[in-house]
């Protein structure tokens, strides 16, 4: 039987199945404080405006991002976005679900006339989707590994006149996640 693979948005009924795939997929030592911070950030306020994309196969949820609203101290732009987090179900990973799911959102973003995309994760994974780390975007905290503090441009030249911290959603701003 042929596998239908859709991409859309998620429903505000979908947070209990949203939280069960982050916790399966990022597993015992991350998956508790990853699942909890998802749903947090998609009933927090000032993670809007945001987008949460899901991966649906044969009515099975089987991935999720959601990218949500961050601010620049100090900077006039202000249309910025991180991405956190990205989950695909174990049995569907390598597939090509997670990046359908970030250049889906990446364009969706664009349309809505976001400038910018921060992420904190794999080099080797999110520099394949054109994340770099040429940008004076500080974090909020002091990171282990500064490498993986990535943003990319979805306005042309935009980054030369972003610099400064960021203000995440409240859900995104304990200690712990960074
Ligand atoms: C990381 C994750 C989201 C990737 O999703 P995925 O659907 O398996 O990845 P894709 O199939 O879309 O991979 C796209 C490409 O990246 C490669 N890739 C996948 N995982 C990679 C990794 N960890 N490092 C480097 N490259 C990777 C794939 O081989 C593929 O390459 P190709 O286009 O040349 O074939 C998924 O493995 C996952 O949910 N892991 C557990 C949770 C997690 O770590 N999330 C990331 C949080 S920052």
């Amino acid at each position: 039987m042929i596998k239908h693979m859709t991409l859309r948005k998620s429903l505000e009924t979908e947070k209990e199945n949203i939280r069960s795939l982050h916790l399966t997929a990022f597993g015992k030592e991350e998956g508790e404080a990853v699942s909890k911070l998802v749903v947090e950030l998609l009933e927090d306020k000032t993670a809007q405006p945001l987008i949460s994309l899901v991966a649906e196969q044969d009515d099975e949820l089987v991935g999720h991002v959601l990218f949500t609203s961050v601010k620049v101290e100090g900077s006039k732009t202000q249309n910025g976005y991180i991405l956190c987090p990205l989950a695909v179900a174990p049995d569907f990973q390598r597939s090509g679900i997670g990046k359908n799911l970030i250049t889906q959102g990446l364009d969706m973003l664009k349309e809505q006339g976001a400038e910018f995309v921060l992420v904190l994760g794999d080099p080797a994974y999110y520099s394949r989707f054109g994340f770099h780390t040429d940008h004076q975007i500080k974090p909020p905290y002091e990171l282990p590994y500064p490498e993986a503090w990535m943003v990319q441009e979805l306005r042309s030249g935009v980054l030369d006149s972003v610099h400064g911290t960021i203000n995440c959603a409240d859900a995104l701003s304990p200690r712990e996640y960074w």
